[in-house]
Formats: C-alpha cells, sequence, structure tokens
C-alpha cells in the first residue's frame, strides 16, 4: 500500500451517497475530498450537499441541523440556510446574512446515485455525469432491468485513476478476472473530459478461441475520473456504474452498481429468471473485487514499465487525466508518465 501521488482533490463529478440514504427531511454527515459534509434533502424533495459548518459561529449542521421545508436550520442559534448556502433568515434579526455563504456543491441525482461537482476553485461543470442508461442513447431505461444491485468500499488507499485505467489495461482481464483470452479494444477516445473506452471480450470459452471470432463486448464511458458507466452485448445482459470518491489525501471510497436485464419476453418461471439474474450481478460484482484487490495494495507506478504494446493506451489515458488535477502536483506527477 502506499499514499497515491496523485492530487486526492481531482475536479469532476464524484458520488456522495445513494439516493435512498437521505430521504426527504434527513440530515447525512460525510467527509469526501478532506472536507466535513452533509448530504440533506429537502421537503419537496431535492438533494442538497454543502459544507458542514455554519457560518455563524461554526456548528456542524450535521449534529442537529433541522431541514425545514427548503432550508436547513442550525442547531445553535437558529439561523436558516438555503440549498445554495445562503444566509436566508436570522430568527433575533430583520434581515439575513447575505454576505455569508456555507459552500454548496452542484448536485446531480441519477441512476439512484446522488453525485456531487468538485472543483477546488469553484468553477461550475462543464461536463455532465454519464448515465448508465441515457449517455448510451439506446431507449434503455431502469424499467428494462432488475433493481440495481451494489457493493460499497470505505476508505481504501486508492485513487480514482487507477480505476479508470483499467480501461486501456488489456492484460490485466486474464489474470485477475481469468477471462479465456486477452481481449482487444476497438475504440479509445480520449479527446472530451467525458471519454470512451470499447472492447471485445469474452468470459466464455477456452483458450484456443481467436479473439477474431468472439461475439460479445462492452463499451464503456468516463464522466471524468470519478464515474463510469458500462453496457454489454453479446452476453447477459448487464450495466455497471462505477463511482470513486476522494475521502481525504490516503483513501478514497469506492461504489459499484449493477444491473441485469429483465427478459424480454414472457418466461415460464419469473421467480427463477429473477434468482438466476441475481447469480450473475454477483458474478460482476466478485469481478469487481477482484479488481480491488489489486488496486487498495497497489503502488502507483509513475513513470511504469510498459510493454510495447500497452504504451498507446496508458499514454492516452494518463494524458487524458491531468486536465483533472488544476491543483498541480497531482497534475505533474501523471503529465510526467511517457
Ligand atoms: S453557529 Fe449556526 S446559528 Fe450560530
Ligand atoms: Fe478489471
Amino acid at each position: 500500500m502506499a499514499k497515491p501521488p496523485l492530487s486526492m482533490k481531482p475536479t469532476g463529478w464524484f458520488q456522495v451517497a445513494w439516493s435512498a440514504e437521505i430521504s426527504p427531511g434527513e440530515v447525512r454527515r460525510m467527509k469526501y475530498f478532506d472536507r466535513e459534509m452533509i448530504g440533506w434533502r429537502t421537503a419537496s424533495g431535492e438533494a442538497v450537499v454543502m459544507d458542514a459548518y455554519c457560518e455563524h459561529l461554526g456548528a456542524h449542521l450535521g449534529y442537529g441541523g433541522q431541514v425545514e421545508g427548503e432550508v436547513i436550520q442550525c442547531p445553535f442559534h437558529g439561523w436558516q440556510w438555503n440549498k445554495e448556502g445562503r444566509n436566508v433568515c436570522i430568527p433575533y434579526e430583520s434581515r439575513p446574512n447575505r454576505g455569508r455563504r456555507i459552500r454548496s456543491y452542484p448536485v446531480t441525482e441519477r441512476n439512484e446515485s446522488i453525485y456531487i461537482w468538485h472543483d477546488i476553485d469553484e468553477r461550475p461543470p462543464y461536463f455532465e455525469a454519464p448515465d448508465v442508461f441515457a449517455s448510451f442513447a439506446d431507449d434503455s431505461s431502469a424499467d428494462d432491468y432488475y433493481p440495481q444491485m451494489t457493493l460499497f468500499r470505505e476508505a481504501l488507499e486508492l485513487h480514482p485513476q487507477y480505476v479508470l485505467e483499467n480501461g486501456v489495461d488489456f492484460a490485466h482481464f486474464k489474470y485477475v478476472h481469468k477471462t479465456p483470452i486477452v481481449p482487444v479494444f476497438t475504440r479509445h477516445d480520449f479527446a472530451q473530459p467525458v471519454s470512451f473506452v470499447d472492447f471485445t471480450i469474452t468470459f466464455e470459452g477456452d483458450e484456443s478461441q481467436s479473439i477474431d471470432d468472439v461475439k460479445s463486448g462492452v463499451e464503456a464511458i468516463n464522466g471524468g475520473l470519478g464515474i463510469a458507466v458500462t453496457k454489454s452485448w453479446g452476453m447477459v445482459d448487464n450495466r455497471t456504474i462505477s463511482a470513486v470518491t476522494p475521502v481525504d489525501e490516503r483513501t478514497s471510497d469506492v461504489r459499484f452498481m449493477v444491473y441485469i436485464g429483465r427478459p424480454r419476453t414472457a418466461v415460464k418461471d419469473p421467480a427463477r429468471a429473477e434468482a438466476k439474474a441475481r447469480q450473475f450481478g454477483e458474478e460482476v460484482v466478485r469481478q469487481f473485487t477482484q479488481d480491488i484487490h489489486i488496486w487498495s495494495h497497489q503502488r502507483y507506478s509513475d513513470p511504469p514499465a510498459l510493454a510495447g504494446s500497452e504504451y498507446e493506451g496508458f499514454t492516452a489515458i494518463r494524458k487524458w487525466a491531468t486536465q483533472f488535477y488544476p491543483d498541480g502536483p497531482g497534475g505533474t506527477a501523471a503529465a510526467r508518465t511517457p
């Protein structure tokens, strides 16, 4: 294990909770990017994420803060703050303090997840968080899939970029995931903050087959470093979301979600079909834990000893990643790689 040499304060969308974890009126404490934060939901249902400390005398709103309709009320002196972090009421004064603001983060809620936009310079979002259905523009929706299955691993010593680098790392599939043959990448598009990686892969058969005969694969969309969504084809229909969010200077939380497709036609035994889907979903989750096992113990290699065939993919992804490090040191580390 080693402290990641990349910045733990990258720019982008990052998951901080699942939607179901914050119901209307609820206040939840969290720590991300080395800051104490709270997540809460207004009475009308909007999710809000902001820094935890009241700008008055510094009470932690996660200990006794109360949601009152569309605002949160501090437990110390009753000052009320809206979802933008603006003070809207001092109960013992005729007007609020318009100057002070609690830092509040842009929120996107989709795929049963709450994402925040993090940028140390507080620039507004300049790309969208990927959606595991809509981003593939194939008319799919959650209705076509069984309920989301999830995995949560807390405070692991790893960096979001490790997870993304899997997207160019063709050789690991055979060794970590025990695929019979090494997959082949058919698309690497790192031109924008949202990048695309497609590959042909099979989990079936033995090592005598040729990759040219394989009729299955995965398409991945990476929305910055924090969230990656995938869609499979030619195998059991599945979609996944992996989301890695820095907690402090050493660790990150990892969330993984998988959806398994429902049968397209009527089946004789729906309960059996669902049980089989669940079994397959568990297998997808298990494969992801194999990756986590490597990531959480690895040391980021910079510059890495790359094989000739790995050079192009790793160079492209590491160069792409530098744009998300506005604070320099991490970006410089990434930029040093060949
Ligand atoms: S510290 Fe929050 S109202 Fe005084
Ligand atoms: Fe992997």
